[in-house]
């Protein structure tokens, strides 16, 4: 029972501010903090945060923040025997901005995340076959990505994609014949319905749930493969869109919080939800426990320094 997960680390630098900067203009900011971040890395670390058993592919660079971004997956006893360190290529890294609100702005630069190969997963391919469960997302290169999810659906092993940031080429479109659970917001969903099924007259800023609904089901009878497309809806919760539409739900979350800092909860709520199916719950349930997980992380700081852990979940 192990989770496997392929993708990026970053070294996350926060800004906090009233408001965002306009074009142009030079303001005070209130706070300045680093946390470990990067959606793949996140991931990982919420799910072993929580217990379960974990390695991370990913490309480290030589530098400060890639010594102590290995020693930090070393720390939560993350496997690290598929990690390596790239010559004179500076590691991941991501510019943070965050309002009063807790909402963020983020730009990130690849670093020693662009030079992940398909051959590092021919190496790993092993270790993807031997786990139960596979998180990929968006961050690497587009191959790296797909050939994880193939070599993934030669076994046993189930893959969760989280396809963010957007992006909506044909390989993506690929990508969904080897995803077993999907997981996006309402703008990723809108944009892979409009290149799956070439429609103009879809609305972009679609709030109404039987839209989303519509749409989520038609990828569902397109990609066979798919079980599961997760939407999520940030304060509003999660859709959870099945084969059969009657098993169709909108879990909403449970109680309000304080949001201080929203980076990084989708990452927290995506590491949880694969712990929670890898011990055996099922989707609705996990679904409740990781949205319940990621809104503890919200009411904090940082991306993986605002994770809870297993102890203080209990
Ligand atoms: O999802 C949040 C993450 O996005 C941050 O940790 C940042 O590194 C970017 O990858
Ligand atoms: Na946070």
């Amino acid at each position: 029972m192990s989770i496997t997960v392929v993708g990026a680390s970053n070294w996350d630098m926060f800004t906090y501010v009233d408001t965002m900067p306009r074009v142009g203009e030079t303001i005070k900011g209130n706070d300045f903090k680093v946390s470990f971040g990067g959606k793949a890395a996140n991931q990982v670390v919420q799910a072993a945060l929580l217990g379960s058993k974990c390695t991370i592919i990913t490309k480290l660079g030589d530098d400060v923040s890639g010594v102590n971004t290995l020693k930090n997956f070393k720390d939560k006893n993350i496997n690290c025997d598929y990690i390596s360190i790239v010559k004179d290529v500076p590691s991941g890294c991501a510019t943070i901005i965050v309002d009063k609100k807790g909402d963020n702005n983020i730009i990130i630069v690849g670093g020693a995340n662009d030079k992940l190969s398909v051959e590092d997963i021919e190496n790993a391919k092993s270790q993807i076959q031997n786990s139960s469960l596979l998180l990929c997302q968006l961050e690497v290169s587009l191959d790296v990505t797909l050939k994880a999810l193939q070599v993934a659906k030669e076994s046993k092993c189930k893959t969760i994609l989280n396809l963010t940031p957007i992006n909506d080429k044909p390989i993506v479109l690929e990508m969904l014949t080897f995803t077993d659970i999907l997981i996006v917001n309402e703008i990723e969903l809108y944009g892979i319905y409009k290149s799956t099924f070439n429609s103009s007259d879809a609305k972009e800023d679609e709030s109404d749930i039987n839209e989303l609904i519509k749409r989520g089901e038609q990828l569902i009878s397109k990609y066979n493969k798919i079980e599961n497309i997760i939407v999520t809806l940030g304060g509003k919760g999660q859709l959870l869109l099945c084969k059969e539409p009657k098993d169709n739900c909108h879990i909403e979350l449970k109680e309000k919080v304080k949001v201080v800092d929203t980076t990084g909860a989708g990452d927290s709520f995506i590491g949880s939800l694969a712990h929670y199916l890898t011990k055996g719950s099922p989707m609705k349930q996990s679904i409740e426990l990781a949205s319940k997980v990621a809104s503890i992380s919200v009411t904090r700081h940082g991306t993986q320094s605002s994770y809870p852990s297993l102890s203080e979940i209990n």
